[in-house]
């Protein structure tokens, strides 16, 4: 069970929780399917008086497919003890298999956007703006770390979402 509190009362710390301890990015609904993958890079704060959050995703991820459709999207923050499923989930696509369902996990919707009934914290986000990265703009050492071989071309498209919803597991 959820509860849905206030940000006043939203004590994390995003360094930690989303670099550190990872976050899973979820889009989708129950007539078009559920994706979500691992996410290391992102933030919360503040964007035209609005809370916000931000995310970063590559174009080449199942998951953006999701993002792109929806107007909505969710953040996921787990126990500690479930990291180990969210590196499978960070390393394995949606296209191939129901990774979902082979690391146990359960959908759960918020406000009618899904995230995890495992996790302890969701936070649900609507998209106001997006951008993407411009490959002469990230500095060449960047470049050389994320966008070689393979990853060339494929520019994460920055999101921030308005944060309309903050669920908190109840103890
Ligand atoms: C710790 C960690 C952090 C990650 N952070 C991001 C991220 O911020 N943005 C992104 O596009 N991919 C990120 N990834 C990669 C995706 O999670 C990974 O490619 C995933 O398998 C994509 O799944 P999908 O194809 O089902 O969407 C990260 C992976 C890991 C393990």
């Amino acid at each position: 069970m959820f509860e849905k509190i206030e940000s006043k009362d939203f004590l994390i710390n995003p360094f930690q929780s989303i670099g550190r301890d990872w976050m899973l990015v979820t889009a989708g609904d129950e007539t078009g399917g559920v994706n979500t993958l691992t996410a290391c890079w992102g933030g919360l704060g503040d964007l035209w008086h609005k809370d916000a959050a931000f995310i970063f995703i590559r174009p080449s991820r199942y998951t953006y497919e999701f993002i792109e459709k929806m107007d909505t999207f969710s953040l996921s923050f787990f126990p500690g003890d479930c990291k180990s499923k969210l590196g499978y989930l960070g390393s394995h696509s949606g296209r191939d298999e129901d990774k979902i369902g082979k690391m146990g996990l359960h959908v759960e919707y918020f406000d009618g956007t899904p995230g995890f009934e495992e996790a302890e914290l969701i936070i649900v986000c609507r998209k106001m703006y997006h951008l993407d990265f411009v490959g002469g703009r990230i500095p060449a050492n960047e470049i050389e770390r994320f966008y070689s071989n393979e990853d060339e071309n494929d520019f994460h498209r920055f999101y921030a979402g308005e944060v309309t919803g903050l669920y908190r597991k109840k103890q």
